[in-house]
């Protein structure tokens, strides 16, 4: 079973990382292989709608370094997609990611994965609905498996830490995937 989480937060052990981390930490108790990759490490480019992922292979005609994500998504049999709440949505490197997994559609590559959200925000759970939407729909049409989400009330850097409960709940997830 290989695990792989998206950070998509600018902030390296910020709220969405300690949540993962918290998954990632359950996971591996189990001996599953996990790997995390932070998004804003990462160049990707918009996707330009060439729409060259409809034949050609069904693969992406830019080559950036989506294409090193693409091999981890490919690989991995749980994705764990990890973003704040930016303006009621994902962020924007979050967003980019997602556009870009188009070649998906077509290949099906992502049929039958399992795929699970970390969402924290200021808010909390009722700023995400928009998001959540979102992302239960584009996993609907992949025909990826939607898991469940852990939907965060934080705000300032690490100030998931005092939120016990949530911790237990993502560490409990990992141990229980
Ligand atoms: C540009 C920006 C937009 C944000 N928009 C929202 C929002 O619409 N609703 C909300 O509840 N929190 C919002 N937040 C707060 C973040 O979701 C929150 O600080 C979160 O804990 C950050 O997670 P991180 O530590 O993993 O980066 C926003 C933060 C930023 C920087």
């Amino acid at each position: 079973m290989k695990i792989l989480a998206l950070i998509g937060s600018p902030r390296k052990g910020g709220n969405t990382d300690i949540l993962v981390d918290k998954i990632l930490e359950g996971c591996n108790e189990k001996g599953f292989s996990s790997e995390k990759l932070y998004l804003y490490d990462f160049s990707i480019s918009a996707c330009n709608d060439c729409r060259l992922c409809k034949s050609e292979n069904y693969e992406c005609a830019i080559k950036d370094d989506m294409q090193q994500i693409y091999f981890s998504m490919v690989e991995a049999d749980i994705i764990i997609f990890g973003t704040p709440v930016y303006w009621y949505g994902p962020t924007g490197q979050m967003k980019l990611l997602i556009d870009r997994m188009r070649p998906f559609i077509a290949s099906r590559k992502m049929q039958g994965k399992k795929a699970f959200l970390v969402v924290p925000s200021e808010e909390g759970a009722k700023a995400c609905k928009a998001l959540l939407e979102m992302f239960r729909m584009s996993f609907d049409y992949l025909g990826m498996e939607f898991i469940g989400s852990i939907l965060s009330k934080a705000y300032e850097r690490g100030e998931v830490w005092g939120n016990k409960e949530d911790l237990r709940k993502a560490y409990e997830l990992g141990k229980s995937l």
